[in-house]
């Protein structure tokens, strides 16, 4: 059993103001929207885990298929002896790159969920006797704060999460990761790519109803947080590809005329029948679009991996 650390930088109340001020400005908005980063309790990574195992969800399985594959090239061009991961998740592709990484000392996984950290640091600690594990429960569009542990420093942002930012929250994340790095180290990031409609929608609306379930988590998660009264049958998932940004965006449409009462905000808030309110969007990437991004990050893309379809790629960047 080697080092297991679980580190939350975020006081318990912060994080409860964080999720009193989201929904407060969410609720009230126009049009109404939620951000993301609360569909992830317990639950709501359980959820997720299930979503990444669907026959329609393909992102999970391209990015895994890249990783066998380049691991190997990933290693030898970065010789990291630091790995930080951020939204880690279940940590489960990653292990690829733990296999590869031969220099590597400590592993940083870094997500809001604290259940998904606990199960995946320990489970780490465990098989890897030798590797230092230091968990972080933070929020990475947030200030991080990391431990010091030695260079080189890679980054991992795997999932496609990158694209659950909106794109001025992209720049400033790029930005502050580019802050995290020394010259010389890397950030490997793992973006999904622009394809046909029909794949992309089904990836976020599957047949068994798994992805109409996590999104309706929120109201879940706002419920027991906050006292909510959200009915989560009285609202129907839906999920949209918007050429113009290409993204798919997914909302939660309200069924019928409704009034939904929030206390602990002293909230009652209106719904009209079929209004809908966002709930996440995922962008879609192209290779000369994520260069450009990263070089204004301060960050010069060295290698970019697809899987075999090239539904899914893996970019290796370098910071200047
Ligand atoms: N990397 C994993 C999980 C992707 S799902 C994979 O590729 O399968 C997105 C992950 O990011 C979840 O584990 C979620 O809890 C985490 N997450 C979402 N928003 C976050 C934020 N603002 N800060 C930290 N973690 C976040
Ligand atoms: N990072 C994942 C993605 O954009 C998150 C995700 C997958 C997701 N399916 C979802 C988020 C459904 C909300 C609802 O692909």
């Amino acid at each position: 059993m080697s080092p297991f650390r679980l580190t939350r930088t975020l006081p318990e109340d912060a994080t409860d103001a964080a999720l009193r001020a989201d929904v407060q400005r969410g609720l009230t908005g126009r049009p109404k929207s939620l951000p993301p980063k609360w569909f992830y309790d317990a639950h709501g990574s359980d959820l997720f885990e299930k979503i990444t195992e669907l026959p329609e969800y393909y992102p999970t399985r391209a990015e895994r298929e890249i990783l066998l594959a380049r691991s190997g090239d990933i290693a030898a061009a970065t010789r990291a002896r630091t790995l930080v991961e951020l939204g880690s998740g279940s940590s489960e592709k990653t292990r690829h790159l733990l296999d590869a990484l031969t220099d590597l000392h400590t592993y940083v996984p870094v997500d809001v969920s604290e259940s998904a950290l606990a199960q995946a640091g320990q489970a780490l600690a465990a098989e890897r006797p030798g590797l230092d594990v230091h968990a972080l429960i933070a929020d990475f569009t947030a200030e991080l704060t990391l431990p010091d542990t030695p260079g080189p420093r890679l980054v991992a942002f795997l999932g496609g999460t990158i694209g659950n930012l909106l794109p001025a929250e992209r720049a400033a994340f790029l930005a502050s990761v580019r802050a995290l790095l020394t010259p010389g180290d890397a950030l490997l990031l793992g973006t999904d790519l622009v394809k046909d409609e029909e794949v992309l929608v089904r990836a976020y609306d599957d047949g068994a109803g798994v992805t109409a379930a996590f999104n309706k988590n929120v109201l879940t998660v706002i419920n027991r947080e906050l006292g909510g009264d959200f009915e989560p049958a009285a609202f129907d998932h839906v999920a949209l590809w918007d050429a113009g940004h290409e993204w798919i965006e997914m909302r939660l449409r309200s069924r019928t005329a409704q009034t939904v009462k929030v206390p602990a905000l002293d909230l009652a808030v209106d719904f009209a029948a079929g209004e809908e309110m966002r709930t996440e969007v995922s962008a879609k990437f192209r290779q000369e679009g994520v260069r450009a991004e990263l070089s204004t990050a301060g960050l010069d893309l060295t290698h970019w991996w697809t899987d075999a379809p090239g539904r899914f790629a893996l970019s290796l960047s370098v910071a200047r």
